[in-house]
């Protein structure tokens, strides 16, 4: 399928020329987690539009996005509702610090859905401008809580190996994936690393069983607690559902037992919501899974579905009764000149318009049972070990070797030749760490768009033998 005649004669109109914007790209514009020798001879991938759930590239390439931009444009592409709450708000007020006591009618308007939507009405909401900021502020304030309130060694965060929890200050820190920190020392050193419930490749041992494997139970974070001191931790933070490790779901009671050795030990929890918040996994927020109300709630991506930067910490209501009171004595010295931005919050209360009205939760763990009912079809092919999903986000761990779940040397780039051939058969999905293929696409999706994904994922496995 071609793209519509409406998005090629706009890329006429705005005179795209492909050869010259590469040469520009190549130049100037530095991409993360790219090798840009390599783009040298590929070239960018040079997106001009999207329509639902396609993306359309530069050269007319109709691309099923199988990864929402980054697990981001959770309502697809082309939202009429969203672009107009942006333009009423650009025109009305376009910018308005929440410094110093200012604030917006959306900052205002959202804070309070967002709290009532995920620890209560007496919960606060702190905004940031994405994901990184939001879990930075939740590490900050953790530590400001205790300090101020005379445990200055309460410190120390602990993490998951594995975790994905941004790239700035004590959340690149907290991000268990060596790739992302292994370079950029000195890091945060009060942030340690506990062992993720991977029950795949669980460290406790495999075969993993949740009800008696010390990690599942909680049991490894609270020996690691008792061992640093309680008296010395200041917080744990968890992804619901860990994302950029490799799609790893805990088992069911993970998330409270987490929460029950906090509670037991005086630790705070943050759950980071980044991904898993707003529908992603088929419930509103990932932690809904076991019912636990984290003590700071991280969310960013969904909140605004991509289409203006946003981010946030949710503050319980006894650390934010705290945060006010103790605010007349010395305010909070922490803030970003774009958290609140009244354009990223009108259309984040535009976006949670559309999730309500159109039960996209709903929508979402119906297209969950299709996509679980697919993926199991991969476990036909001997290179995939394991595949897991929940709701909309999907990881396909291959192997090289299934009975001993050897993976394959890293220079062989299994995934990363099939996303390539994915890419050429109108998919696009990602390889993340050790030769997992993720997909984790618009939450508008339908079954016939997830057959059509997975089809491709077992095309081009095979393809690529
Ligand atoms: C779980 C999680 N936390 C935090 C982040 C960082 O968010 P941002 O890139 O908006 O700073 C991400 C980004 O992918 C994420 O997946």
């Amino acid at each position: 399928m071609g793209p519509s005649s409406d998005l090629l004669s706009g890329m006429r109109k705005e005179g795209a020329r492909p050869e010259a914007l590469n040469a520009a790209d190549l130049a100037h514009l530095i991409h993360p987690l790219t090798d840009h020798m390599k783009l040298s001879s590929t070239g960018a991938q040079i997106a001009v539009g999207g329509e639902g759930c396609e993306l359309v590239m530069i050269d007319g390439q109709r691309l099923l996005d199988g990864l929402a931009g980054l697990w981001t444009v959770n309502l697809g592409y082309g939202r009429e509702d969203l672009v107009e709450a942006a333009t009423k708000q650009m025109k009305s007020l376009p910018y308005c610090s929440t410094f110093g006591g200012g604030a917006s009618i959306p900052a205002i308007e959202l804070a309070e859905r967002i709290a009532q939507m995920t620890l209560g009405a007496d919960s606060g909401v702190f905004f940031t401008s994405g994901g990184s900021e939001a879990n930075e502020t939740a590490i900050k304030l953790a530590r400001y809580y205790w300090r101020r309130n005379g445990w200055p060694d309460k410190q120390i965060v602990l993490a998951h190996e594995r975790a994905y929890h941004g790239l700035v200050g004590s959340a690149t820190a907290a991000t268990g994936l060596a790739a992302y920190r292994q370079d950029f020392s000195p890091l945060d050193e009060y942030v340690r690393h506990v062992p993720p419930p991977y029950q795949y490749r669980c460290s406790a041992g495999v075969p993993c069983e949740a009800g008696s494997c010390p990690v599942c139970r909680g049991e490894a974070l609270e020996q690691r607690i008792e061992a640093l001191g309680e008296e010395n931790v200041a917080a744990v933070i968890v992804e619901p559902v860990m994302g950029a490790g490799g799609v790893i779901v805990p088992p069911d009671g993970y998330l409270a037992a987490v929460r029950d050795v906090c509670s037991r030990h005086d630790v705070l929890l943050i759950t980071d919501e980044v991904i898993t918040g707003f529908g992603r996994t088929g419930r509103w927020f990932g932690c809904d899974r076991d019912d636990v109300k984290p003590d700071f709630l991280t969310f960013a991506k969904g909140v605004t579905s991509g289409y203006m930067p946003l981010g946030g910490a949710v503050v319980s209501g006894e650390i934010w009764e705290w945060l006010r009171e103790s605010s007349a004595e010395l305010p909070l010295m922490h803030g970003f000149t774009h958290g609140g931005h009244p354009v990223a919050c009108a259309v984040a209360l535009a976006c949670l318009d559309a999730l309500e009205n159109e039960n996209i939760v709903g929508h979402v763990q119906e297209r969950g049972r299709h996509l679980a009912r697919e993926l199991a079809g991969l476990l036909d092919l001997e290179e995939v070990g394991e595949v897991r999903s929940e709701g909309l986000v999907a990881g396909v761990e291959l192997v090289a070797d299934r009975e001993t779940r050897a993976r394959f040397p890293a220079d062989r780039r299994r995934s990363a030749q099939v996303v390539q051939v994915a890419q050429e058969r109108g998919l696009r999905i990602r390889p993340l760490l050790d030769d997992i293929l993720l997909l984790a696409p618009p939450l508008v999706i339908s079954d016939e768009q997830l057959s059509f994904a997975v089809g491709v994922i077992a095309e081009s496995i095979i393809a690529t033998r």
